[in-house]
């Protein structure tokens, strides 16, 4: 008897914080807000129930008029559906939490949101400006504000029932431990580039140990060279199971125990990142023993500058 594949429906309950996050989440970092609400209109069709979003990709609107467009319809419930937003650097002071926060909700159109992250550790000058710089062109930053401070104003979103759970984001294990410590409501999910170039194993076998959900971005190694989908261990294991890479790649992180992101407007490889099914055991230990390359992609843990979007967008 054949027994149905339910890897990409594998759902992550989350310790500190209420509901499931899907496995398998779609990323809404798309330049143009017309493609963002295609493309999540797409993933919604394709199966995809769990989003990605941040105030710094200036397209929350369009996400937000695709989902509501599913939920009016009734093909979507809003409750089987998991939105992630996140407060950019120039909120970090606690004043302009909650205010940060009630504008991504608005725009998305949701009465919640079920996680609310801090998208980078680094606070930069409070202001309008996402992305301040001085006469020499270098960013600005706040030292003003502590993470903790920041983290504390979260706390008080999910107080007020605003927000199902809070998370940091492009964080170290360092950082995460600090927060993890210090915190009255524990961070629910710590969303950082991971692939198999980049596993964070250590920050994974924290997560594991505390009820952290590890939610990997770039799962495909978004696109750039050295590209992770045409490494020989990947296109092998590929080739024997009769998947594409990118599935392979996308099984391992979900096997593993992340939760992961991947971003597409074609709606065959938005098809094509849902239709994931389970790797055999051996495949699994030679992704992890054969891949010894390691490459950062995004360098925004480092200054806290979104290596993805272009300078002054
Ligand atoms: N916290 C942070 O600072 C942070 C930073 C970066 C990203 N993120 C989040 O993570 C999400 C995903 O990140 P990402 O864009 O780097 O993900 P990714 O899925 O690793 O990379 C996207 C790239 O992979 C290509 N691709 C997608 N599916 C494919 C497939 N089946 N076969 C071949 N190529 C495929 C896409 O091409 P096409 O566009 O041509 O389809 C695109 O060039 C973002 O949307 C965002 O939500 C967060």
């Amino acid at each position: 008897m054949l027994t149905r594949d339910t890897l990409r429906y594998r759902r992550i309950p989350l310790t500190h914080g209420s509901g499931a996050m899907p496995a398998l989440g779609f990323g809404t970092l798309i330049p143009d807000p017309l493609a963002t609400a295609q493309a999540t209109r797409t993933a919604l069709e394709a199966g995809f129930r769990h989003f990605d979003c941040a105030e710094r990709y200036r397209n929350e609107h369009a996400v937000g008029d695709a989902m509501k467009e599913a939920f009016s319809a009734g093909r979507i419930k809003r409750e089987h559906v998991f939105v992630t937003t996140k407060l950019w650097n120039n909120n970090h002071r606690p004043e302009r939490v909650r205010s940060a926060f009630e504008a991504s909700r608005q725009r998305l159109q949701l009465d919640y949101v079920d996680c609310y992250l801090i998208h980078t550790p680094f606070a930069f000058r409070p202001g309008d400006e996402q992305d301040p710089r001085d006469g020499q062109g270098q960013v600005v930053y706040d030292p003003g504000v502590t993470l903790s401070e920041t983290w504390s104003a979260l706390e008080h979103l999910v107080d007020e029932g605003r927000c199902k759970s809070i998370g940091l984001s492009d964080v170290s294990l360092e950082k995460v431990q600090e927060i993890f410590e210090a915190a009255r409501i524990k961070p629910a999910v710590v969303q950082v580039e991971s692939h198999p170039y980049l596993p964070q194993w250590d920050l994974l076998n924290f997560c594991r140990r505390h009820g952290i959900v590890m939610l990997a971005f770039a799962a495909l190694g978004h696109g750039m060279e050295p590209k992770l989908l045409e490494n020989p261990v990947i296109t092998t294991i590929a080739q024997r199971v009769h998947k594409t890479p990118a599935q392979v790649a996308l099984a391992w992180a979900v096997q593993r125990g992340t939760a992961l992101l991947t971003t597409s407007t074609k709606p065959r490889q938005i098809q094509e990142n849902f239709e994931v099914s389970t790797l055999p055991e051996d495949a699994m230990q030679e992704i992890r023993d054969k891949i010894a390359e390691r490459v950062r992609f995004n360098t925004v843990v480092e200054t806290g500058v979104p290596g993805f979007i272009p300078q002054g967008r």
